[in-house]
Formats: structure tokens, C-alpha cells, sequence
């Protein structure tokens, strides 16, 4: 049995018992474990006189675009722009929001403030959407690999995880595939569904296999969910990525779909500034949305003010500049300076239809089988080994996605490390020469 700790310190006194979610979930998280990792390799003798190049977390390594940083500098000076805001949000964003998502839902539809909540990231905005809705045993379905925060979300709010996989492609190992090879699993799926099934997160484009659902792939998932009535919270922080000919939002495909569909946005994503925690969630069902309102209420209250007048005063500007075009235009050239150096190696990958984040495939890297591992990676998937020996040997550092999958199911994602490309083309390049260190190991 496991041993609750205590924090107390004095035996004669009742002991602090901290939540026991935590103290039964110990073991790092990926971030913590890689970025540790991490710092630890920078010092070793390989690493210590070049720089570490790191392409784990998915953070930016290059500024916000301009206009929205002058936006900041501006709404600063506003007294009232520091303090609180009204807790769904404050009305110049929602507005523009609005503006920014009309045209996705038709004339037939007219969305308005009570369509749309603001939140301190989409992280914070799914948590609202679990904890709004959610009572003790209800189930929720999650598509595997899932992105991690999904898991200790649904059980803090009391829900039960059923992990329907989205199956590799056979010949992961052996070639290039791409997103559209992965494919949902419709058997598992039909035998995950029972009547406590209340909802299903889907993400789309997927972190971190880079797929982009389908228009029928959705369409399939959404008349599932209005068969079972099945709530659907829609990760959509990837929405102006899409490298395929259209990116389907779920939500506008049925006006049926849409009462079921809480949609998830970033400001994080969009704009290249994940450290100002902003996103939102989209609905056409108010009702629904007015609990996830509530729990955003009591989780945080408000979202930071500042950020939300900036990306008010940016998205009409984005929509001018056509900056999610041009962005998408960029990103195929970062993916580029690295399916280029995998190439060159031979090294399969899954190309991103979208996303920020591409998986190699290191089957058949060469890693000395006496390597020196820390104790505590013996126990994970082989994933964080290859990382481990890629950021000591190479000074590359990646993510391994086994995370992104429970136990049973991690042999699937074994070989592969996720990539993160939302850096400087300079940086990339750098990486790409870097990896072709690999050669000695293949
Ligand atoms: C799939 C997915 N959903 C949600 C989030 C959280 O986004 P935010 O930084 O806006 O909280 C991330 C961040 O990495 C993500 O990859």
C-alpha cells in the first residue's frame, strides 16, 4: 500500500496530510525531468564548450511579433488596464473574438459575448471546462498520445479516464508517414463509450504527432457524440498551424455538434508569447459555457488584463498584416531545416500536417547498450533513454513522447523523440548541423 506522506514534524501533533492526488503522483513530470536533465548534460565534457540546443518544451525562442508587443507597452500606461477584469473576460477582447470566429459558424448563427469565456492559458480553459462540468465517476475520453496536463485535469475534477489510442502507422519504423496515417481506433473507441461517458477532449492540429483530423474523421467523432450525447472539448490551440489544404473545426460542422462543443483557443500559440497565459473557450451552447464560467471564476477569477488588451488591439491586426498566413508559410520552412537534416540521416518522421512539433524516429541510432543511465529512466519507456543519451552526447534535447501515453501503450511511441520547431531558423540550422553527428551511430 502506498504511504500517504505527512508534512508534520512533530509527532504529538495531528499530521498535514497534502492532497493526496499529489503525494499518489510523484514521479517528475516530463518538463521538470528533461529540463533537470538538461542542465545537468550541459556541464558534462561533450556538451560544456557548445551550446546546448534545446527543442523540448514548446516554448518560443523568438519574440512576439512587433505590433503586439507596442500593444503591451501601450495598455500598460492605463491605469485600470492593471487591475482585475470582469471574470468571463474583458469586453474589447471578446469582441474581437468574436469577430475572429464568426465566419467560421455561417450566417446562420450570430455569436455573442455569452458565446465566449476568457482564461489564463487553454491549459486553465480545459481545466474550467472539467471542472464546470464534471461530477465524481463521470468518464472522459482521451485519444492517445494526449497532451499530459489532460490527465491530472480530469482526475482533480473527479473524472475517469477511458484511452482510446489513435494507432501509429504500421511502418512508423521504417519510412516516412505522415499525421494522416495515424488513425483512431473505432473499435476501442465504440467499446470505451457507456452512460457515464461525458466527455471526449479531442486535439486538434495534434500535439505531438502533428495530425490534422479530418473533416470525416470529425464528422465521425461529432455524430458519435450526438448519438451519445457526449460533451466535446475541442484543443484547438494549434488553429492557425495547419499545414493541409483546410484545418476542420469541429464545432461548425452541425448545429447538434456545436451544443456538445466547447472549443479551445491561445493567445500562448498564436502569438508566440506562451508566458502570458492567455486563451479562451468558444460555444455556441451558452448554458454549458456558463459553468465552465464558473469554475474559471473560483480557479483564478480573472485572466491577466494587460495581455487581453493587447491581443484585443492584435487580432484585428493580424487579420490586416495576414500574419496566421504568413506564419504558416514560415513554419513549412522551420520544419524543412529539419526533415532536411533527417533525411540526409535516413531517420524516418512522422511530417506535420500541424502543430509546432515533429517525431523522429531513432530506431536505428546506435546507443551503447552499458550507457551510464540514471536510475530513474530504467523504469520508463526506452523514449527518455534515447533523450537522455541525445542531450549528453549531442547537446540536443527533446521531449520523449511516451509521456504523452500510459504504460501499457507505450511501446508505440518508444523510438520516437518530439521535436519542438518554434525557434529562430538560425537556431534550427544550428540543430540540423548538430544532428548530423548521428551519422557515427547509425
Ligand atoms: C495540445 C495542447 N493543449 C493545450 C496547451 C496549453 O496551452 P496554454 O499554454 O495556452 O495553456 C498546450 C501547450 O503546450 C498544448 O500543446
Amino acid at each position: 500500500m502506498t504511504t500517504i506522506k505527512s508534512l508534520s514534524t512533530d509527532s504529538s501533533k495531528k499530521s498535514i496530510l497534502p492532497n493526496q492526488y499529489f503525494t499518489l503522483n510523484t514521479d517528475k513530470d516530463v518538463w521538470t525531468l528533461t529540463n533537470e536533465a538538461a542542465s545537468l548534460a550541459a556541464t558534462n565534457s561533450r556538451n560544456k564548450d557548445r551550446e546546448m540546443l534545446n527543442l523540448g518544451q514548446g516554448f518560443f525562442s523568438y519574440s512576439p511579433p512587433d505590433f503586439i508587443i507596442k500593444d503591451v507597452q501601450r495598455v500598460v500606461e492605463i491605469p485600470l488596464v492593471n487591475q482585475y477584469s470582469p471574470t468571463r473576460g474583458r469586453p474589447n477582447l471578446i469582441n474581437e473574438l468574436i469577430k475572429l470566429y464568426q465566419p467560421f459558424y455561417g450566417n446562420n448563427v450570430k455569436l455573442d459575448k455569452d458565446n465566449v469565456t476568457v482564461h489564463t492559458g487553454a491549459n486553465e480553459a480545459i481545466f474550467s471546462c472539467l471542472i464546470g462540468l464534471l461530477n465524481k465517476g463521470d468518464e472522459v475520453i482521451v485519444f492517445e498520445p494526449f497532451f499530459d496536463q489532460y490527465i491530472s485535469n480530469i482526475e482533480l475534477a473527479g473524472g475517469k479516464i477511458r484511452y482510446v489510442p489513435i494507432n501509429p502507422p504500421k511502418e512508423l519504423n521504417n519510412r516516412v508517414t505522415t499525421g494522416k496515417e495515424w488513425e483512431i481506433d473505432w473499435d476501442i473507441l465504440d467499446q470505451s463509450i457507456n452512460e457515464n461517458t461525458k466527455a471526449m477532449i479531442l486535439n486538434t492540429p495534434h500535439n505531438p504527432i502533428g495530425k490534422v483530423f479530418t473533416r470525416e474523421e470529425l464528422l465521425r467523432l461529432g455524430d458519435i457524440c450526438v448519438k451519445h450525447n457526449i460533451l466535446i472539448i475541442a484543443d484547438e490551440v494549434y488553429e492557425h498551424l495547419y499545414f493541409t489544404p483546410e484545418f476542420t473545426r469541429i464545432a461548425t460542422l452541425s448545429p447538434e455538434i456545436a451544443q456538445l462543443t466547447l472549443s479551445v483557443g491561445s493567445a500562448g500559440k498564436s502569438f508566440a508569447a506562451t508566458g502570458w497565459r492567455l486563451g479562451w473557450v468558444i460555444s455556441l451552447n451558452k448554458e454549458l459555457l456558463n459553468y465552465v464560467a464558473k469554475a474559471h471564476t473560483r480557479i483564478c477569477f480573472a485572466s491577466p488584463s494587460p495581455f487581453q488588451e493587447a491581443v484585443a488591439l492584435a487580432l484585428p491586426q493580424a487579420t490586416k498584416l495576414n500574419y496566421f498566413k504568413n506564419m504558416q508559410q514560415e513554419y513549412i520552412k522551420k520544419f524543412k531545416i529539419l526533415t532536411d537534416a533527417f533525411d540526409k540521416l535516413n531517420l524516418p518522421y512522422t511530417i506535420a500536417e500541424g502543430s509546432y512539433f515533429i517525431c523522429a524516429n531513432f530506431v536505428n541510432v546506435k546507443i551503447p547498450k552499458d550507457y551510464p543511465f540514471p536510475e530513474e529512466l530504467l523504469s520508463k519507456g526506452k523514449d527518455f533513454r534515447i533523450s537522455y543519451w541525445l542531450m549528453n552526447e549531442l547537446g540536443i534535447v527533446a521531449i520523449p513522447p511516451t509521456e504523452f501515453y500510459i504504460k501499457e501503450h507505450e511501446h508505440a511511441a518508444e523510438n520516437l523523440l518530439r521535436f519542438a520547431v518554434c525557434k529562430d531558423d538560425e537556431y534550427l540550422v544550428k540543430a540540423a548541423e548538430r544532428f548530423q553527428l548521428l551519422k557515427e551511430y547509425l
